[in-house]
């Protein structure tokens, strides 16, 4: 029958992935700079190294990009190389200067990729905010980060309008409207765009994307940039406070090109989808910088997840390589049936990252693609990954892998003593490869708390086997992980107690078979309020419109009073015991 399959505990590596083990038996960071072309005077910068290094060479008129949202759209690495060079010069002649902010909402369109690129050659930091994000996010981002410019559209400004005046580092923001994507906007799209900037009351010094790029030149002289200087940053959540600034270096990009190498297996020759947003790290790593040092062809979707027009991207533009993560593979994986009339025989290689990946969707993989999927541990802390399943080893289902070459992880305890092989702890790396970190931005003390004992502490709890595979198993804090995207409980619980219903809220991750984690709810009402489901929705809807669209409570429970240490904090791990029928402890003395 069909359906009754082998489950092996190890699959043997797919013979036409290639085998990388003879070089990665002497390997060493040192040696991947040297075998980068790209940085022999010491100095680089990312964006030159992805994209005008191939712009300058015989690849120059191959498709960096494959671009579908409402049309679609295809960009050489040439016309990436100008097209960046020109939003260069737009920020140069509005005075950026290296290190300033600049930050990006929009939803996946071409210009999002051009500006990021831009940002880098000018040697300012690129920062990329998801489009989901609501007015609060949106400022905690801004604020803290002091950008100086905002990239976004006229309709996503509405988010911004309440909060422009709280940021007094904002100088400008820069209307992405009405154009061709490509940057020569006509007549009819500069109107566009005036029109649709009135209606988004701009402010006098904005500027107009499609306008100011069209007179920009097109050469640009890229800034040479140190190792360490920083390229981009993104915020990430904790267990604690508002999300913090994690920055990268330009030299991540060092890593980010091996790893896509090694780990996704990408070659020139490929065909290859990311589907993360550059919200996120992986769209950034891996949806942009590593698969366009490699020279590949990237295809980006704008649009909402929908199995039959994802299963339509693949044999569209014939997707050989695909990143994905769990929640995609298992919401495709309900969707049974949908691959069927489509020739996805294109893929060759499958790879996973975010959450944890359930040994069942490896095998619902070889079912449905003939292909097992890749799992793959990284974090926005390290920019690049370091634990993979990767091609030439065999893929043990449900585990995360082994670290790649360069890279030292182990399990640490509570004093940061490595503990031995099959004893759960604490995953720690050493902190020596080149797309970790370079500091939280303006909060050493943060990023110090990362350490202990030379290690850097990931904040997840993990067991190795003696054969050397690491296996996931939950986060040692309160963060949650629904769907793959972090949440801090902080901030929900935050968003939450300001609406005048709510007097007190804690938030877990509550366990779920699609999403790995939901964002559960506990709620004391002001008085006054009853429980009832138009609160609880009116509640969501708060939180979604304020804070983010992607982090609001799916679950509510309203309760009298929450479990609280005796300094008064809220306990989540109590919640969540309670949660799952666990034994709740003593909270008395807990202080
Ligand atoms: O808890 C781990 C989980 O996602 C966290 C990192 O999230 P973020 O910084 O948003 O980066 C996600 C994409 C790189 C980790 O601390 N995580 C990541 N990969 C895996 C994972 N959990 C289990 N298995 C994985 N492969």
């Amino acid at each position: 029958m069909a359906d009754i399959i082998e489950k092996p505990a190890v699959i043997d590596p797919p013979p036409n992935l290639r085998d990388y083990d003879a070089m990665f038996g002497t390997f060493k960071w040192q040696d991947a700079y040297d075998r980068i072309e790209w940085f022999e005077d010491g100095t680089l910068n990312a964006a030159a190294s992805a994209v005008d290094r191939h712009a300058e060479s015989s690849r120059k008129n191959k498709v960096a990009m494959y671009w579908e949202g409402e049309s679609a759209e295809k960009y050489t690495f040439l016309e990436l190389s100008s097209l960046s060079n020109r939003f260069a010069n737009v920020l140069t002649d509005i005075g950026i200067e290296r290190r300033d902010r600049v930050f990006i909402f929009l939803p996946r369109v071409p210009e999002l990729y051009v500006s990021f690129l831009g940002i880098l050659k000018t040697g300012a930091i690129a920062g990329t905010m998801f489009s989901a994000f609501g007015p609060e996010g949106l400022y905690d981002r801004l604020h803290d980060s002091g950008a100086r410019y905002l990239i976004t559209n006229s309709k996503l400004l509405e988010r911004v309008q309440g909060i422009r005046d709280d940021l007094p580092d904002l100088e400008r923001v820069i209307l992405v409207d009405g154009t061709d994507h490509s940057g020569t906007a006509n007549a009819a799209d500069a109107s566009d765009a005036a029109n649709a900037a009135n209606a988004a009351d701009v402010a006098e010094n904005d500027v107009i994307y499609s306008e100011a790029i069209a007179s920009a030149s097109r050469k640009f002289d890229v800034a040479r940039m140190s190792p360490d200087d920083p390229a981009f940053m993104l915020y990430t959540s904790g267990t604690t406070g508002k999300p913090k600034g994690v920055v990268h270096r330009h030299l991540a990009i060092a890593q980010q090109h091996a790893t896509t190498e090694w780990v996704l297996d990408l070659h020139e020759e490929d065909i290859y989808w990311c589907t993360a947003d550059p919200g996120w790290v992986t769209g950034i790593s891996y949806g942009m910088l590593g698969p366009w040092s490699c020279g590949s062809s990237i295809v980006v979707h704008d649009g909402r997840f929908d199995p039959n027009i994802w299963y339509s991207m693949i044999e569209r533009y014939q997707v050989s390589v695909w990143y994905s993560a769990p929640t995609a593979f298992r919401m495709l994986m309900r969707a049974e049936g949908a691959h069927r009339g489509h020739d996805l025989a294109s893929l060759r290689h499958i790879c996973s990252v975010g959450e944890p990946l359930n040994s069942e969707i490896v095998y619902w993989g070889i079912r449905t693609f003939g292909l097992p999927i890749h799992d793959n541990f990284w974090q926005t802390e390290t920019g690049g990954i370091l634990i993979a399943n990767y091609p030439s080893v065999p893929i043990k289902p449900g585990w995360m892998g082994k670290p790649i070459p360069g890279i030292k992880a182990a399990i640490v305890d509570e004093a940061g003593k490595e503990v031995s092989r099959g004893v759960e702890g604490n995953l720690a790396l050493l902190p020596n490869f080149p797309s970790m970190m370079l500091t939280i931005w303006k909060n050493p003390a943060k990023y110090e708390e990362y350490f202990m004992g030379g290690w850097y502490l990931t904040g997840d709890r993990a067991l190795q086997h003696e054969d050397g595979y690491f296996l996931f198993i939950g986060r040692a804090d309160d963060v949650i992980n629904t769907s793959g995207e972090r949440v801090g409980p902080f901030e929900v619980e935050s968003a939450l107690i300001a609406h005048p219903a709510i007097v007190e809220a804690g938030v877990i991750g509550k366990p779920d078979p699609l999403r790995g984690e939901i964002i559960k709810a506990f709620v004391v009402l002001s008085d006054g309020y009853e429980p009832s489901e138009e609160l609880e929705a009116e509640v969501r809807r708060f939180v979604k419109t304020r804070l983010a669209g992607h982090a609001y409570p799916r679950e509510f429970e309203f309760v009298e009073t929450l479990p609280k240490t005796r300094s008064g904090k809220i306990v989540r791990r109590m919640l969540r015991a309670q949660e799952l029928g666990l034994p709740i402890g003593d909270v008395s003395t807990l202080e």
